[in-house]
């Protein structure tokens, strides 16, 4: 039985194209900045957001984490959603190795954080209080189902922040996710903040990395907390090559795994019992009801089709370059099948 992997597209393997560039690929010591190979891309990666420089890191993890310390001093609070990346599944770096407070405030189920929320939470000039310095937005935003947060959203929070001398910073680990839904170029989703970071091994299939950009001041100081957290790679060329190819091949079939999705939801809706969100682009969330999800999963497993189960009652599917259509057709049948008996 062929089975349908849907629990995450970090799954997603390299293609030939890429394995062909990173065979071929021109390296040098990137800690001395001299891989040609990763210059090109962050200058791509640059270009693309609409930022002055970037950094080339091995994680996304690795590019929220010295954005966050680039941001602040220890002893400041960032202000973020509590259903955030950086929040939940990033082991407390941004606590533990960037010395900062973490005032967590509802994500709305669209990813967004209310504007008067995120006023409210700043801290005032009081002796006793954290200094307020960051607010972190997520897009899109993967514990909210893939929701996409659009530019006049973004626009709006991040003058709230600086209204209120705050940076901010937008983890877009699937940025191009958002821009490709949006059908707007993610520059104009980067615009209004002062940093981001998209992975490249995600929907985008690279099998490494990710990339910070901002200001070059801001940049030239992560270069020294990626080395401080030991993320300073030497012949780096080797997997930036994949990521110039990913960018070059595999931004805009993107929506084909947001189509895929969208027949998954309208599939698993036909399923008693279950409730399906309408995703906005490649993530399924699937309230299973009175079935626990850890049942619905095993379900599912024994039926060859892959998920994860991210909370009691509620499964996440993703969808990714490595299922076709026929792929989520046939995830379907076997699911009718399997909930069935
Ligand atoms: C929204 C978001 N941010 C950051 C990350 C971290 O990326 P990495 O797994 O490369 O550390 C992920 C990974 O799934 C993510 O979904």
């Amino acid at each position: 039985m062929r089975i349908i992997d849907l629990r995450s597209d970090t799954i997603t393997h390299p293609t030939p194209e890429m394995r062909d560039a990173m065979f071929r690929a021109e390296v040098g010591d990137d800690v001395f900045s001299e891989d040609p190979t990763v210059n090109r891309l962050e200058a791509m990666a640059a270009e693309m957001t609409g930022k002055e420089a970037a950094v080339f890191t091995p994680s996304g993890t690795m590019s929220n984490l010295i954005a966050v310390m680039s941001h602040t001093r220890h002893g400041d609070e960032i202000i973020l959603g509590e259903k955030s990346h950086i929040f939940l599944n990033e082991a407390g770096g941004a606590a533990a190795l960037g010395g900062v407070s973490l005032r967590t405030l509802p994500n709305n189920p669209d990813g967004t954080i209310d504007i008067d929320r995120i006023e409210g939470a700043v801290r005032g000039k009081n002796l006793h209080w954290p200094p307020s310095r960051l607010l972190c937005l997520e897009n899109t935003h993967n514990f909210c189902g893939g929701a996409v947060l659009d530019v006049e959203y973004t626009t709006e929070a991040a003058e709230a922040a600086r209204r209120h001398n705050l940076f901010v910073h937008l983890d877009g680990a699937r940025l191009f996710n958002a821009a490709v839904a949006l059908g707007v170029p993610a520059s104009d989703l980067c615009q209004p903040v002062d940093s981001v970071c998209f992975c490249l091994s995600k929907g985008l299939s690279a099998p490494v990395g990710s990339v910070l950009c901002g200001s070059g001041e801001f940049i030239a100081r992560t270069r020294k907390l990626r080395k401080m957290v030991g993320g300073g790679m030497r012949q780096a060329g080797v997997i930036a090559a994949a990521g110039i190819v990913c960018l070059e091949t595999c931004v805009e079939r993107l929506a084909d795994d947001h189509r895929n999705a969208k027949a998954l939801a309208e599939g698993l809706r036909q399923i008693p019992g279950l409730e399906v969100e309408k995703p906005q682009t490649n993530i399924v969330m699937i309230g299973t009801g009175e079935i626990p999800a850890a049942d619905f999963v095993n379900k599912a497993g024994e039926a060859g089709v892959k998920m994860i189960s991210v909370g009691t009652n509620r499964v996440r599917a993703v969808t990714h370059r490595m299922v076709t259509a026929e792929d989520i057709d046939e995830a379907v049948r076997r699911l009718k099948k399997a909930m069935a008996v």
